[in-house]
């Protein structure tokens, strides 16, 4: 199948458009509003009376009767001023099922021009353990990730990991106070450092804090930490040899907690991977004129100078944007360089039209400010750049989520805590108590992990909300855990039916839920399509949860495993089958898996 069913319907009715001599643009058709007048709408007769200049019902007289001629197109009715409402035929929709059935991709289309998407997401910092603000911009771009290649465009994760900037330089002041006798420290040495690195992830995550606050409080070690993030930047083989240790072993812990989350990337690249961009990149915009020398800093201004009369026009409406500084007055090389080298150098090795930038919307005036100085100096290429921004996760009390002693949750301290009330829920619906431990405690993982991206995605994306585990968890309701329960009683269903028979067949619909169970899997396509446009996973997770919810009717209407006639129990065993598998397509392209059962 090439086609979804709302295409081939667009088609269908673009013919009869054509037959009864409306230009066949103007189709507009849709499921219906209004499920009880039919199961789709076609509203193309209020625009047209405008265009031929008559009453909209006479225009949805011709439309109906040139749409009688369309095969598979039943009880057409005309509604209120001009809607033309009609049905598909059961035998239709069998066949369409039947190809569904026997297509991996369910029969959904791909876009016709994949374009090569880079999205740049996770985005954790070396030596920093990975914290609550690290969960949406997982979550989220993972979702997008697989939506978008699901689509059919080919796209690369990077985690693009922050590992060159101050952070390292105060990790390494703080060590250096700590234990100067450290080989590292010794200026004069340039090779023969030790292989075993001298601090654990425990030791990084109790020095980085500490370094912060020694740093914050401190003008002198704040000063301390610069020169040593410059030093570091401009080669020093000790601070080097240091880095390395920092890196492996945050590195370790990272990809650790990502496992945990089931998110993966194609590419483990980050700041560092570009350092060797960053002087080259500096010069060549000083040389063009884009960026200048201020006070010992380079940096980027976004508005000629006022003495510059050349450029007064059409400037105007455009709001300003602060300088961007590429490199501090003591030589660090800052943030915004490293994005902007990592722009050329993701041109130059992958030729991406697009990179997706999945970071906390407080973010947005650097990503504001990058884009523009990357078109500036033409580093994008036609590149498209778009920062995908998202909201805080708060506390109860309406403010970014602390922990109780007032620090930054961590992102592993969460999913425990998420994995724990998972259990209880469990246990409360008395729901694998049957089970061995290992997997009572695999599902509740499942289970708890489903709860914390479904809800976090279901939050429109630029806004905030509240973390609430126990509102999340739930097994009723708009929850991760209701739609997973959905799926695991599909596949029981099932598996106590004995599965598919081989030769099952749809064969003609005869239930009201079972035609909008159809049509609504059916649609899919045009959801993923919206979603993709507005880069909006939560439209995905209302459409999961309509699907669910309209599982649940029919499974509560039709009783599959009783039925007596074997062509029919067939037929509805398939449809079991599809919506299961629809479902946990869904989940999946959220980022959600589907415990075998509970
Ligand atoms: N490491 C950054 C942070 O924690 C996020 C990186 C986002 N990606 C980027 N290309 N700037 O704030």
């Amino acid at each position: 199948m090439t086609t979804s069913l709302l295409a081939t319907l667009r088609h269908a009715l673009r013919g009869a458009f054509e037959t009864a001599g409306f230009d066949p643009e103007t189709v507009i058709v849709e499921t219906s509003r209004r499920p009880e007048l039919g199961q789709f709408q076609c509203n193309s007769a209020m625009q047209l009376a405008k265009t031929h200049r008559t009453k909209p019902r006479d225009i949805a007289e011709r439309l109906v009767a040139a749409l009688g001629a369309v095969p598979f197109i039943t009880d057409l009715a005309i509604a209120g001023p001009g809607f033309v409402n009609f049905n598909l035929t059961d035998e239709f929709l069998a066949v369409r099922a039947n190809d569904m059935a026997g297509d991996a991709r369910l029969g959904f289309p791909k876009v016709e021009a994949p374009a090569k998407v880079v999205i740049d997401y996770g985005g954790p910092n070396v030596a920093k353990p990975m914290h609550v603000g690290h969960l949406r911009a997982s979550i989220i771009g993972e979702a997008l990730k697989r939506i978008m290649r699901f689509r059919g465009h080919d796209v690369v994760g990077d985690v693009h990991l922050g590992d060159w900037g101050l952070p390292i330089g105060m990790l390494i002041h703080e060590l250096s106070l700590r234990q100067p006798g450290l080989p590292y420290f010794d200026a004069a040495k340039t090779e023969g450092f030790p292989e075993e690195s001298p601090v654990t992830i425990d030791d990084l995550e109790e020095m980085y804090p500490a370094a912060v606050s020694r740093c914050r409080e401190n003008d002198d070690d704040m000063q301390a930490a610069r020169r040593k993030t410059a030093e570091l930047q401009n080669g020093r083989p000790g601070y080097i040899a240091l880095w390395r240790h920092f890196m492996q072993t945050s590195r370790a812990s990272q990809a650790g907690d990502f496992d945990r989350l089931g998110v993966s990337f194609d590419l483990w690249r980050g700041e560092s991977d570009v350092a060797d961009l960053v002087q080259p990149l500096v010069r060549d915009l000083q040389a063009r004129g884009i960026a200048e020398v201020d006070q010992g800093a380079i940096l980027i201004r976004f508005k000629p100078a006022e003495d510059d009369g050349s450029e007064e026009e059409g400037e105007g409406d455009e709001e300003e944007l602060t300088p961007l500084i590429l490199v501090t007055s003591d030589g660090t090389v800052t943030y915004a360089a490293t994005d902007l080298a990592t722009i050329q150098d993701r041109v130059a090795r992958l030729s991406p039209d697009l990179s997706l930038y999945v970071v906390d919307s407080r973010q947005g005036l650097h990503f504001r400010q990058v884009f523009e100085a990357a078109q500036r100096a033409g580093l994008n290429d036609g590149m498209g750049m778009e920062h995908i921004g998202f909201g805080t996760v708060n506390g109860p009390d309406g403010k970014p989520l602390k922990t109780r002693s007032g620090g930054v949750p961590r992102l592993g301290d969460l999913l425990d805590q998420a994995n724990e009330e998972a259990g209880k829920r469990l246990a409360e619906h008395r729901l694998g108590l049957e089970f061995g431990e290992a997997e009572r405690a695999d599902i509740a993982h499942k289970v708890g992990l489903a709860a914390i991206k479904f809800a976090d995605l279901n939050h429109q994306r630029t806004a905030n909300y509240a973390f609430d585990l126990a509102n999340f968890t739930r097994f009723e309701g708009k929850t991760g855990p209701y739609l997973l329960y959905t799926v695991v009683r599909l596949n029981s269903v099932l598996a106590k039916g004995g599965g598919v028979p081989a030769d099952a067949r749809f064969t003609a619909f005869s239930t009201q839920v079972e035609r909008d169970l159809l049509i609504r899997i059916a649609t899919l396509p045009e959801v993923l399509k919206r979603v993709e446009e507005r880069r909006a996973p939560n439209v995905l997770c209302d459409f999961a949860y309509d699907l669910a919810q309209q599982i649940n009717a029919f499974y509560h209407e039709v009783p599959v495993n009783q039925e007596p006639d074997p062509g029919r129990r067939a037929h509805l065993t398939l449809l079991v089958d599809v919506s299961a598998r629809a479902l946990t397509l869904v989940l999946e392209l959220l980022g959600i898996e589907v415990p075998a059962r509970m």
